[in-house]
């Protein structure tokens, strides 16, 4: 089913995080940029002609096309539990014939495993031109983002409002959780601790998969790189990686 994200604000959010506001004449490539929101940004500097986006999700590229046709957009069919369960899986990603100097991706290793997340990032500071910089972000399950529930509470809380999970099922997940490195909660409800060994799923039942990484844990998977907290009242982290 098609996904059409209705995020604002991811260039303020990165241009915040890598200290540049001007990226006039800088080559972008949105990672799951899905409509590319990014360029609806009040506060966007990137050339319309100068934005690549990539996604898995088929109608999203084609409403971007449709909406910034000098952009360039790619569909991308790797498999991706929530995204794309009848994608190829560990598809590499196509060789888009250049280098960026800026690579983001906001909220997409929010929903893919570790395995993904690790070899994607591999794939795509290959793509780095010399002194570019790739900023994705991800969730810290127990950074407070606002006051009096941690960013794990936070979806719990919503899961329960949707009808996933009952009062005592998110106390419940939310206990098993704590202390956990790393953890990905499945379509509302099934929490698996450090593991990307799932139950099968078909892929019509497929629906969500966040997946939480602490700053810390982050820090280990990534020690090149900097990991900054959020910024502009949002609640994902940032993790910057340079190439000199
Ligand atoms: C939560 S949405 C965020 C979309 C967009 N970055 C934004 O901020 O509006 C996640 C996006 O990542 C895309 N995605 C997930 N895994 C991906 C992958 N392995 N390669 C490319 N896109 C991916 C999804 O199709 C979806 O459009």
């Amino acid at each position: 089913m098609a996904f059409f994200s209705t995020r604002t604000g991811q260039f303020t959010y990165f241009s915040l995080q890598v200290g540049e506001p001007l990226w006039r004449g800088k080559k972008v490539l949105d990672f799951g940029g899905n409509i590319g929101n990014i360029l609806l940004d009040t506060n966007s500097t990137i050339d319309e002609d100068r934005y690549w986006c990539l996604d898995l999700d088929r109608d999203a590229i084609e409403k971007g096309r449709a909406s910034f046709p000098k952009s360039h957009w790619f569909f991308y069919n790797r498999y991706c539990f929530a995204f794309n369960p009848y994608g190829i899986p560990h598809l590499p990603i196509p060789d888009p014939g250049q280098t960026f100097d800026y690579i983001v991706a906001y909220s997409v290793f929010t929903n893919t495993t570790e395995t993904d997340m690790l070899e994607l990032v591999s794939q795509l500071e290959a793509l780095l031109a010399r002194n570019g910089a790739l900023a994705f972000t991800f969730i810290d399950p127990y950074h407070f983002s606002s006051p009096g529930r941690n960013n794990f509470q936070w979806r719990l809380e919503l899961e329960r409002e949707r009808g996933n999970i009952s009062d005592s099922e998110m106390k419940d997940i939310a206990g098993r959780a704590q202390g956990a490195k790393w953890f990905m909660l499945v379509n509302g409800g099934d929490l698996y601790l450090e593991t990307e060994d799932i139950r099968p799923y078909e892929p019509e039942q497929q629906k969500t998969c966040y997946v939480y990484h602490t700053e810390e844990y982050m820090k280990t998977l990534f020690p090149r790189a900097t990991i900054l907290p959020p910024v502009n009242n949002e609640m994902q982290h940032c993790c910057i990686i340079r190439k000199s």
